[in-house]
């Protein structure tokens, strides 16, 4: 079937990953990538994809109702996939406003276009990605070792689709607010709508300033490992396109008015991780073992720090047959591996408004 998709941020970290999947795996749609291009979104991302016939890049700020509004009528937008977002925690800590904006206002402004637009709701769909932090933090408690609901390594509770919502920081916040509206377009006025809570993501082309990507970069140049408090928090990792394939099925086959958690059943806790990192960089760069372990510097905890996220990722697995399919140690090496092969890609970014935002973040610690 012809289809006319809006996907919204295709020039940031998961966005491009979700954009090369649609145009290569479905040549009869035609996407469109909806891009701000702000700090985060590169399209050098997409130059494997950026001339095939059907894709298409549009610059535009999603906040900009009207022109949403046209978008959606100039080329007949008949799904979305909406991934453009603030996505940084320590950036909405610092500067929560653009948070509000973009993730709320710039979520409603695509409900509202979707919702004037399609008067005729057969065969439409508005696809909102958002996180697991939205739920807030899991205590740890009661280990069990295993890595399954009820026997997770760090804890037996885990984030379902029933989990309450209680956001802790403004990124957290403003995603749950985001959330919350497009459940409400569905309720009120019937927009066909489907929402997934993704775990962390890790992979190509992350901006690095995301903990996987930032510590890679710097234990390449040398340059100490910021580990926020002790290192205890613990994070739940995916790799990235598990979740872009994830999202294609839910895309394709998720039930209306529905959500699905997206997960990999893969805590870390953070020290252990960047353990990880320092052997898998220190080994590919032909460096003696462990030889940067010493960049390791505790700083000050982030304002807020959520203790432990755990996705059960169970209903997505049973209804729609959806699994990882890397295991974590061959995810990690994989992206290691991508980072130091992709130097230019990394000096590129951080030469920029990254450096910047750099001193103005870690100018204090
Ligand atoms: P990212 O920051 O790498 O990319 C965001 C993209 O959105 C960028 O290309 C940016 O230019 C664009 N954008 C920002 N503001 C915009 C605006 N006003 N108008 C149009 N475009 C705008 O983010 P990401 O990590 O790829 O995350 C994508 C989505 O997935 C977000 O909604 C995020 O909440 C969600 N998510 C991320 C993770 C993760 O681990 N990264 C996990 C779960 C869910
Ligand atoms: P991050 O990649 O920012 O993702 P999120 O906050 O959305 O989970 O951080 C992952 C974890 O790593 C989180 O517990 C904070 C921690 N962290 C550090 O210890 N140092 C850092 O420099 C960064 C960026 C994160």
């Amino acid at each position: 079937m012809q289809r006319n998709i809006l996907i919204t941020g295709g020039a940031g970290f998961i966005g491009n990953h979700v954009v090369r999947l649609f145009v290569n795996k479905y040549p009869e749609y035609n996407i469109y990538n909806l891009d701000k291009l702000t700090y985060a979104g590169n399209l050098a991302n997409l130059k494997d994809v950026e001339n095939k016939p059907n894709y298409h890049f549009i610059k535009e700020d999603i906040c900009n109702f009207e022109s949403i509004l046209n978008i959606f009528k100039q080329y007949n937008i008949d799904g979305v996939i909406h991934l453009a977002a603030e996505s940084h925690v320590d950036r909405s800590i610092k500067d929560p406003f653009t948070f509000a904006n973009t993730n709320i206002i710039g979520t409603l402004s695509l409900l509202q276009a979707a919702k004037n637009v399609w008067t005729d709701l057969e065969n439409k769909l508005f696809y909102h990605v958002s996180t697991d932090e939205v739920y807030g933090a899991l205590e740890m408690n009661n280990p069990r070792g295993g890595n399954e609901p009820g026997g997770g390594p760090f804890g037996d509770k885990f984030f379902t689709e029933q989990t309450k919502y209680n956001p802790h920081s403004p990124y957290s916040a403003a995603k749950a607010s985001s959330d919350h509206f497009v459940r409400a377009f569905h309720d009120t006025y019937g927009l066909p709508v489907v929402i997934s809570n993704c775990s962390n993501n890790y992979g190509p082309y992350q901006f690095p300033e995301k903990l996987i990507p930032l510590f890679i970069n710097n234990i390449r140049n040398r340059k100490s490992l910021p580990v926020y408090g002790k290192g205890e928090n613990v994070r739940d990792w995916l790799y990235v396109e598990d979740h872009a394939r994830a999202i294609d099925i839910i895309f394709h086959k998720g039930q209306k008015g529905e959500t699905y958690n997206i997960g990999g059943f893969n805590e870390w806790k953070n020290i252990d991780i960047i353990k990880v990192i320092i052997s898998t960089v220190d080994r590919l760069l032909g460096r003696k073992e462990n030889e940067d372990i010493d960049l390791i510097t505790y700083v000050t905890d982030r304002a807020g720090h959520d203790l432990r996220y755990a996705i059960d990722s169970t209903k997505l697995k049973t209804e729609l047959g959806w699994q990882p399919s890397l295991q974590f140690e061959e995810g990690i090496e994989k992206t290691v591996r991508w980072y130091l092969d992709n130097q230019d890609w990394l000096d590129n970014i951080t030469s920029g408004e990254y450096e910047k935002y750099y001193e103005i973040m870690y100018k204090d610690r």
